[in-house]
């Protein structure tokens, strides 16, 4: 260091001092790791105050630039990745924090690559965008009055888009509701953040499906839930493991996505359905009836059972969710919640303070789509395709995969769960398929245990979803 602080200059000396280090240490003069002299042997180098070295290092080592660690002394951070500075925020500090917590790594590596079309995607459960009747919402937007989308919509949702939720509900499920029992939100995703927020306290315990869609969100751990799995079989939950999960932890609610289950693809049969209603209404714990994929049945498949709200037949311990993500578009983000009037009036004035209220814009176009009488035969168009994909992949999945592979023939929605017969490391098949270029989340994501692997048939196309299977199968080969 054969730099020296000016002490003629007006600018203070330890600021001399940071300013030197920090400009060090940016342009890589200094690295990381590398030892910095004492503050006693720099005060007596530069003929200054020991205070004032001992002022400068504190600012440093506050920003995360330097650490004293006492023995060893006073070295460059190892780890400088996002500490800036001092006169910007120590950001790594900030995204240490928070409520939500990171991605898992697997999972990260993946999403990642999602948008790079080179690799074929078994990975993203939405649909292929040829799927998605982008040309008739189109022409339905252009009947909107821009007029009332433009200002911001009611927090609870559009009174019209509740009343055609509550047509459609009637319609598809076979329940009456009112409008007042509907709240609108951003997606299915948005009605589990109202629920946890305003629903439950920190050191509540809940229970849910293993493997589950939700075990991929971290959302319940990060907001300090306590989480009990049910295990989920070929057809869905046992329910009576509910009851042994109550009498040991108390349960306060119960998540469910008994159709077409993600990531399973398995459905609760409508005996399971009704355990599972006598079960929560003795112990008094409210169900969430997560439901975005009841109306995809596949062709040849037996109708699903009727939904835990329908069969609850005017109870209310279902509070249902509903999205169109799954059966027209999920960049809608449109998703609705059947609860109790009170529920819904607390989560009204949360939404409020939210994001106060979901897109008007977006509420019209679902409105538009759902009132229109030719929504059904795009649905209709959308689970033919679904049906063809789902059997190309069934077809591959014998060719290609090792002998002694098991899946589930899922009867509807999107995922194929498959076990494989050996151990294989989660990372290791991720590297793998990303060498072969194909994408797809191994079952730990979902909470399961290791050796299984969620495959999705509704983003690939027809010509990918075999030359998919097959590059899986050389994935796996070259990771045991
Ligand atoms: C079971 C399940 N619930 C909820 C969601 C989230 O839906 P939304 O797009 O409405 O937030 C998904 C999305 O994949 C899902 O699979």
């Amino acid at each position: 260091m054969n730099w020296q602080p000016d002490t003629s200059s007006h600018i203070p000396l330890f600021k001399q001092i940071i300013q030197y280090i920090e400009n060090g240490i940016v342009t890589g003069h200094m690295f990381p790791g590398e030892r910095l002299p004492s503050e006693r042997e720099l005060a007596s180098k530069w003929g200054i105050n020991r205070s004032t070295v001992n002022l400068a290092y504190a600012e440093l080592r506050a920003t995360g630039l330097i650490k004293s660690v006492q023995g060893s002394g006073t070295k460059v951070s190892e780890d400088l990745w996002g500490i800036t500075p001092r006169r910007s925020p120590n950001w790594k500090d900030y995204v240490n924090g928070g409520l939500f917590l990171p991605n898992q790594p697997v999972a990260q590596r993946v999403k990642e690559l999602l948008r790079d079309e080179s690799y074929i995607n078994l990975a993203s459960s939405e649909l292929a965008e040829e799927l998605i009747p982008v040309a008739w919402m189109d022409q339905l937007l252009k009947q909107i009055s821009l007029k009332h989308a433009v200002q911001y919509g009611e927090p609870g949702g559009d009174r019209g888009l509740r009343e055609t939720i509550a047509d459609h509900m009637q319609a598809e499920h076979k329940v009456e509701v009112q409008p007042e029992q509907i709240l609108i939100t951003s997606g299915i995703q948005q009605a589990f953040n109202l629920i946890i927020q305003c629903l439950l306290s920190p050191g509540d315990a809940i229970a849910l499906e293993r493997p589950s869609f939700m075990y991929s969100r971290t959302i319940f751990t990060a907001s300090g839930l306590r989480l009990y799995p049910i295990p989920v079989d070929d057809y869905g939950i046992r329910p009576e493991e509910i009851r042994k999960l109550h009498s040991h932890h108390k349960l306060r609610m119960i998540f469910v996505n008994p159709t077409y289950q993600h990531p399973t693809g398995t459905t609760l049969p409508a005996d399971r359905r009704r355990k599972l209603l006598e079960i929560a209404e003795e112990l008094r714990i409210p169900i969430i009836e997560d439901d975005p994929y009841s109306l995809l049945t596949l062709g040849g498949s037996p109708a699903a059972p009727p939904s835990l709200l329908a069969m609850h037949n005017g109870g209310d311990f279902v509070i249902y969710l509903g999205t169109l993500s799954k059966i027209a578009a999920p960049g809608l983000r449109i998703g609705w919640m059947v609860a109790p009037k009170s529920v819904v009036e607390r989560l009204t004035a949360a939404k409020e303070q939210m994001d106060f209220s979901t897109s008007a814009l977006s509420q019209q176009l679902a409105k538009a789509y759902l009132s229109s009488p030719e929504w059904k035969g795009r649905l209709q168009i959308i689970t033919r395709q679904l049906t063809r994909r789902r059997d190309i992949m069934l077809d591959a999945l014998t060719k290609y995969m090792p002998r002694g592979s098991k899946w589930i023939i899922p009867e509807g929605g999107y995922y194929l769960w498959v076990k494989l017969p050996f151990k294989v490391s989660d990372s290791r098949l991720v590297e793998e398929c990303i060498r072969h270029r194909v994408l797809l989340y191994p079952g730990t994501v979902y909470g399961a245990i290791s050796n299984q692997i969620r495959l999705v048939y509704s983003r690939a196309s027809e010509e990918e979803l075999g030359e998919g299977i097959r590059r899986l199968s050389l994935a796996l080969q070259s990771s045991l």
